[in-house]
């Protein structure tokens, strides 16, 4: 197989990384996926089998650990990576920060250090709209500044960002892509893989689709006097297949040359902002269920609203999110009831 048609991908059996391996595999990419699993299991590899047909090829290695990291640059060929492996939960990279940090920046960098040593040109980065902060002007473009980081965690994404851009400047066969996630949501349409968060979820779909599966009592809404038309916060979702797409489009444009500067940054959304409470109304309506709900206090560290303008994914990357909201709330549930066996 042609090395640039294939690919490392790190984070692999994650919630995203699974979805981009379906849709890798569909494209006719060959994929070499690795993962430590210490936030993922070898179940999503098996749902990815299914949906695909294809055998995958797997190996569990923490990217941290440059010497196994090194094993798997010697051993395969690609001229890619898609660097998903990451912590991501807000609140716990604020009681540890030195593990977000050592793990988040430590294990890109160890990427960079090999791209560079084996001469591999091209990473995708897993960025998000967290960089963004309580943005003024909305939708955010890419050209929107970016605010101070309120977490760790959210650090993590900016400082890995400017590694990104200063590689791609310094090393001349380096080339990247940061894709800046929105609120990515939902799951596979067969149900055979979807998000699995350990413990009680702290995104409001999980939260729903578990409250609905009875594993949770009642959802709390955070807060219902924000200055939104509705008072409840607006994000912009994005179904995680539109969102695994995006990468294969922003590969290919890596292989096709086509990048206009050696460090390019997408917003990957869907450019229309939903309120909490809209979401919560469309999975009871979508699904014909009632979610017990109630309105609580405002959660601290949340942005009233925060939305994506996609216009240069649209044009440069010829991506658009084409799955609706009622679709994307369905392939949850059906996923949620899946895992549960209801
Ligand atoms: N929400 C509830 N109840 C819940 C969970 C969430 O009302 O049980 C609300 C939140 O208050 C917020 C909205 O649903 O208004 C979305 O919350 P999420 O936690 O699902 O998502 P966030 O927008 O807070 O977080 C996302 C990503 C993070 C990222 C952050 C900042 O998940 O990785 O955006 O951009 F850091």
């Amino acid at each position: 197989m042609d090395p640039r048609k294939r690919v490392l991908l790190s984070g692999g059996c994650g919630y995203i990384g699974s979805h981009t391996l379906v849709e890798l595999i569909n494209a006719g990419y060959e994929v070499i996926t690795i993962d430590n699993l210490s936030n993922s299991d070898l179940n999503s590899l098996k749902g990815v089998e299914k949906i695909t047909g294809k055998n995958i090829i797997f190996e569990k290695i923490d990217t941290c650990d440059i010497t196994s990291l090194r094993k798997i640059f010697e051993k395969y060929e690609f001229d890619s990576v898609i660097h998903f492996a990451a912590f991501k939960a807000v609140g716990e990279s604020v009681e540890k920060p030195l593990d977000y940090y050592s793990n988040n920046l430590g294990s890109f960098i160890n990427i960079l250090k090999l791209m560079k040593e084996f001469n591999r040109p091209n990473v995708i980065f897993s960025s998000s709209a967290t960089v963004y902060g309580n943005a003024n002007d909305l939708p955010v473009t890419e050209a929107t500044p970016r605010q101070p980081a309120e977490s760790p965690y959210g650090n993590t994404k900016t400082i890995a960002e400017d590694i990104l851009r200063d590689c791609c400047k310094a090393y001349k066969n380096l080339f990247g892509i940061a894709l800046r996630y929105f609120n990515p949501i939902g799951a596979h349409p067969s149900g055979l893989i979807g998000e699995l968060p350990k413990g009680v979820p702290n995104n409001l779909v999980p939260y729903i689709t578990q409250t609905a599966a009875g594993i949770r009592e009642c959802l709390s809404v955070f807060g219902n006097d924000y200055d939104t038309p509705d008072g409840s916060c607006l994000r912009d979702f994005i179904d995680v297949v539109d969102l695994a797409k995006a990468h294969v489009a922003a590969l290919d444009r890596m292989i096709r040359k086509d990048m206009k500067a050696k460090y390019e940054i997408f917003n990957i959304g869907t450019g229309r902002p939903v309120s909490v409470l809209e979401l919560i109304k469309t999975f009871e309506k979508v699904n014909d269920l009632k979610l017990p709900y109630k309105i609580t206090g405002r959660r601290p560290g949340d942005i009233p609203a925060l939305w994506a303008d996609v216009s240069l994914a649209n044009i440069e990357l010829g991506w658009t999110a084409g799955r609706n909201l009622s679709e994307t709330l369905q392939a949850a549930w059906k996923w949620e009831k899946n895992l549960r066996n209801i």
